[in-house]
């Protein structure tokens, strides 16, 4: 795989499709933040969405980590929200609190309101900054959106929530109007992923953040099959498909289930056991404690290698953290995480 005169860097993509290499791959979910002062220096001038709208200081944010860090996969600098607003339902995002709908969606009409989005017409900055990277980023880059739960959580609460109240009495209350907003969530997230594909996106990852504070048997009823729709639709275009949520211990199996490629696992389930649920068909991303890098660096080496020797037992692993990256995180941590995981021999070495 080339860009140009470059040649890229492939372990990322090879560990998804459970195949030999060279290295543990390694990328950090929010791996650009603002634990960067770059990225911090960058926003005392924009606003998260002003550098989403701006493809070539989008793609310059996205490439950041690529640089400092060494990862070997660089993620869309974006935020889950942004297509909600395609979707036309406005919200701001507030530091320290995160999204917060104007008015959240409660009825029948707000959920007939929402309607379908063409990604080239509503998001055209997306797709080029997209493009933009695709042909000069040394690494595979991962294009992303938010999965129907979380999502639906946002929008129905109005904001984050802590129990997920009104989100799961619209489930159980109005299966019919849940049901509607699952499909239109779904599909049009299904849609928007499939034009980062397009675009030059070489893996996707649904963030379903908050999925896992549903039970295996409300997972499997009100969101699996919107899930496995998505996935299936997505299949066809090779790319891995990672699916992603904290707290989703007891659900890792339904997430293989449902058609991911890749199995995304927080710090609280052991890589081992993550892989007894999933089975050997799937690859799994994970799970280092995002607070493991706030320890002195031998005892955050000590954390890796932990992980590492879990998750490098079989073939498709690519190490992560469990959530994103902490804004107070100092970036030598990062750093050094990278080079230890580089240093780990792999399970099976590249042929
Ligand atoms: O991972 C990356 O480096 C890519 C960029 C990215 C952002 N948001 C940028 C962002 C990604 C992948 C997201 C996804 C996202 N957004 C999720 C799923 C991932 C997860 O953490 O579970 C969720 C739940 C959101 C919603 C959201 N947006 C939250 C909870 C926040 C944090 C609020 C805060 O101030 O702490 C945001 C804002 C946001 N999105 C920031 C970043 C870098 C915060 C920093 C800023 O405002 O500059």
């Amino acid at each position: 795989m080339r860009n140009g005169d470059v040649a890229v860097n492939n372990r990322f993509l090879r560990a998804c499709r459970r195949e030999p290499v060279d290295r543990v791959p390694v990328w950090f979910m929010r791996q650009a933040g603002r634990y960067d002062p770059e990225y911090r220096q960058i926003r005392e001038t924009h606003t998260l969405l002003e550098i989403c709208r701006e493809p070539e200081l989008c793609a310059r944010v996205t490439r950041m980590p690529v640089d400092k860090l060494g990862v070997d996969a660089a993620i869309l600098f974006s935020d889950i929200m942004v297509p909600v607003g395609a979707m036309g339902m406005s919200f701001s995002l507030q530091e320290n609190v995160g999204p917060v709908m104007d008015r959240p969606l409660r009825t029948d009409e707000d959920v007939a309101r929402l309607h379908a989005f063409h990604p080239e017409e509503a998001l055209p900055y997306v797709l080029e900054t997209i493009r933009h990277l695709a042909d000069t980023l040394p690494v595979p880059l991962i294009g992303f959106a938010g999965g129907p739960f979380t999502l639906a959580s946002y929008m129905i609460e109005g904001g984050p929530s802590r129990d997920y109240l009104r989100t799961k009495t619209m489930m159980l209350a109005r299966p019919d109007l849940w049901h509607a907003l699952m499909a239109k969530l779904s599909e049009a997230m299904s849609i928007y992923l499939r034009a980062q594909i397009e675009a030059g996106a070489s893996a996707v990852q649904i963030f379903d953040s908050w999925v896992g504070s549903l039970s295996v048997q409300a997972f499997r009823a009100h969101v699996k099959p919107y899930v496995q729709r998505m996935l299936a639709d997505l299949a066809p275009l090779g790319a891995p498909l990672i699916y992603f949520g904290v707290h989703t211990g007891e659900l890792l199996r339904e997430f293989a289930e449902a058609g991911a490629t890749v199995v995304g696992v927080d710090w609280r389930t052991p890589l081992d056991r993550a892989r007894q649920r999933v089975g050997s068909s799937v690859a799994l991303q994970g799970n280092l404690d995002p607070v493991c890098l706030f320890a002195p660096p031998e005892a955050l080496q000590r954390e890796v290698e932990a992980v590492l020797r879990l998750g490098a037992e079989s073939p498709g692993y690519i190490f992560n953290l469990g959530h994103g990256v902490k804004p107070t995180t100092d970036l030598a941590q990062l750093q050094r995480v990278v080079e230890w995981v580089h240093a780990f021999e792999p399970h099976s070495p590249a042929v």
